[in-house]
């Protein structure tokens, strides 16, 4: 009852701010920029050739207009979490046509389903926006609010802006274990393409810094091997699959460590890591503590756990999708990624690595 009725009141401010928010931008509020895949993507395959989509339903069948948006979620995903902290309206996919004028100023979300840190991860996908055409766009972006309102306001605009990158699960799920024996596990045994993973992260992010970020949220992988598409696929019994655990378990400390470089390199705390594997396994272990009924079945699907194929109209839909941590057999529900940006916002430093949301977003209205 007393979380239905704080999710049904943040619906409603939610739309009073989407009202308002078309009437009057609020040029005042810190812009967000978004890049990586599904996982943050809100809309930028819907514009592309592409299976790697979510723009049909059920998905969006809880975001406040009830409608797929492109969002791999049944409602809001975390960037959307993360504008409502900072006051700002959701982010338009920067492929929208609607993104022009004033509402550039809010920012802009990059992110393209599928995609991975190499540029071979989502082959199969064929159009999607890999990396370094998500900065290519970001480099457009910056050119067309130049001539909005000149270079001195957008260099602004860039450096204050807080920025979000997740990506890296891809390279594991849809590149070295998409099929056995595929060529990246040919070419490099699990702990040398993890290695070679973060190299060529560690490029993406000082290219990003390059481009002007200067807060950069930057999330690990999650359990990959945990989500329902693995648990029937891949897990025995319902157990979580080693193989993929282990590969989540070498990259996200290395991911860690990566960026305590970068920041040194750079005197100054640019790139915060963000344990989303740790915040994911906290409802994994223990779904009953936040809620949740499963979090071994998703709540789209079908076959073992709902994990086989994809969520389409024709899947299984659970009546009620608070009550699951997966709501479909990649991603979070709704309510697992609130969590999720939650302790983002407040987590000690077993979460948010050098410091939490809250506190950055304290130290950078100072400024
Ligand atoms: C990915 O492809 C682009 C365009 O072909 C290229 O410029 C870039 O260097 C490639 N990145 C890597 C890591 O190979
Ligand atoms: C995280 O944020 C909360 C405020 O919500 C703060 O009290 C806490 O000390 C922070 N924790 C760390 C480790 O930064």
């Amino acid at each position: 009852m007393a979380s239905s009725y704080i999710i049904m009141s943040s619906v409603m401010v939610l739309a009073l701010v989407m009202a308002l928010g078309s009437v009057a931008p609020q040029a005042e509020a810190r812009a967000f920029f978004v890049f990586g895949d599904s996982l943050v993507d809100n809309g930028n395959n819907n514009y592309l050739a592409t299976t790697a989509r979510a723009d049909s339903p059920p998905y969006g069948i809880d975001f406040p207009t009830h409608r797929p948006t492109g969002r791999f979620s049944n409602g809001l995903n975390i960037p959307d979490f993360i504008s409502q902290e900072i006051g700002s309206e959701f982010l338009l996919p920067y492929l929208s046509p609607q993104l022009t004028g004033n509402k550039l100023l809010v920012g802009a979300n990059f992110a393209s389903a599928g995609i991975g840190i190499l540029n071979d991860t989502g082959i199969q996908f064929v159009n999607i926006i890999r990396m370094f055409q998500q900065f290519d766009y970001f480099k457009e972006y910056q050119r067309r609010v130049t001539a909005l309102i000149g270079a001195r306001r957008t260099k602004q605009l860039v450096n204050g802006a807080l920025v979000l990158i997740t990506v890296g699960g891809n390279d594991f799920v849809n590149n070295y274990y998409l099929v056995p024996n595929s060529i990246r596990s040919r070419q490099y045994n699990l702990p040398d393409y993890v290695k070679f993973l973060i190299s060529e992260y560690k490029k993406i992010l000082m290219k990003l810094y390059d481009l002007g970020a200067r807060r950069v949220l930057v999330t690990g992988t999650g359990p990959l091997g945990c989500v329902p598409a693995e648990l029937a696929t891949r897990g025995r019994n319902g157990q979580c699959d080693a193989e993929l655990q282990r590969a989540a378990s070498l990259f996200n400390p290395q991911l860690t460590q990566m960026l305590g470089q970068l920041n040194r390199q750079y005197r100054s705390n640019i790139f915060i890591a963000a344990n989303t594997g740790k915040m994911s396994l906290d409802f994994i272990n223990n779904p009953g503590a936040f809620g949740f009924i499963t979090a071994k079945v998703a709540c789209c699907g079908q076959g073992p756990y709902n994990g086989v194929g994809l969520c389409t109209p024709a899947s299984n839909l659970c009546p009620n999708r608070n009550i699951y941590a997966f709501w479909d057999p990649f991603h979070p529900s709704e309510r697992a990624n609130r969590y999720i940006v939650q302790q983002m916002l407040r987590g000690t430093t077993k979460y948010m690595n050098p410091m939490n949301l809250s506190t950055i977003l304290a130290l950078d209205s100072r400024t």
